[in-house]
């Protein structure tokens, strides 16, 4: 049987005014961010929510809770860190990974090839492997009017080779 697992991830944080915008890591330039416990990383949140859901792991609110002090205003790269470490305790290794960003603004494609790199660093694969996508929500709802931000990611896992 070919051993191969698919994940899906979904977040979403309110927009604060003086907030950071961290997108995978990368700090966005902008006059607001996004509002959460941690560094509210909404995309980070999203694919490592993915890759705890190819595991049948929970989601990230198991694994870091948000009423932990420890977490208070953290890099949520270490959460996307911890998720990759279980998928290899696992056995297996990241195929590849798609997301979308939601949000009517700032315009974000200048930055994606940052954001990109950043994934694929804290993920172990190559960048081709990793793809990052914008959205605005067309001003409706929500997202489209200015009060939050949307994320989605899904991941495909395989079934590493055997050593030796
Ligand atoms: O939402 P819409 O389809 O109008 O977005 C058009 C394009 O604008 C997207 O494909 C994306 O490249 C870019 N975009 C962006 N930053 C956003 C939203 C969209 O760069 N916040
Ligand atoms: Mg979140």
């Amino acid at each position: 049987m070919i051993d191969i697992r698919t994940g899906l991830g979904w977040d979403n944080h309110r927009i604060a005014v003086g907030r950071p915008l961290v997108l995978g890591g990368i700090v966005i330039p902008c006059e607001f961010g996004l509002d959460g416990h941690s560094d509210a990383d909404v995309l980070a949140h999203a694919v490592t929510d993915a890759l705890l859901g190819a595991l049948a792991e929970g989601d990230i609110g198991m694994h870091f809770p948000d009423t932990d002090p420890r977490w208070k205003g953290g890099d949520s790269m270490v959460f996307l860190r911890h998720a990759v470490s279980l998928v290899r305790e696992r056995g297996y290794q990241i195929s590849n990974v798609d997301s979308t960003v939601i949000l009517q603004r700032p315009k974000l494609k200048d930055y994606r090839q940052a954001i990109r790199e950043s994934l694929a660093g804290a993920l172990g694969i190559e960048l081709d492997r990793v793809s990052v996508k914008f959205k605005t929500a067309e001003q409706v709802g929500p997202v489209g009017e200015g009060k939050s931000g949307e994320a989605q990611a899904a991941v495909l896992l395989m079934r590493a080779p055997q050593q030796g």
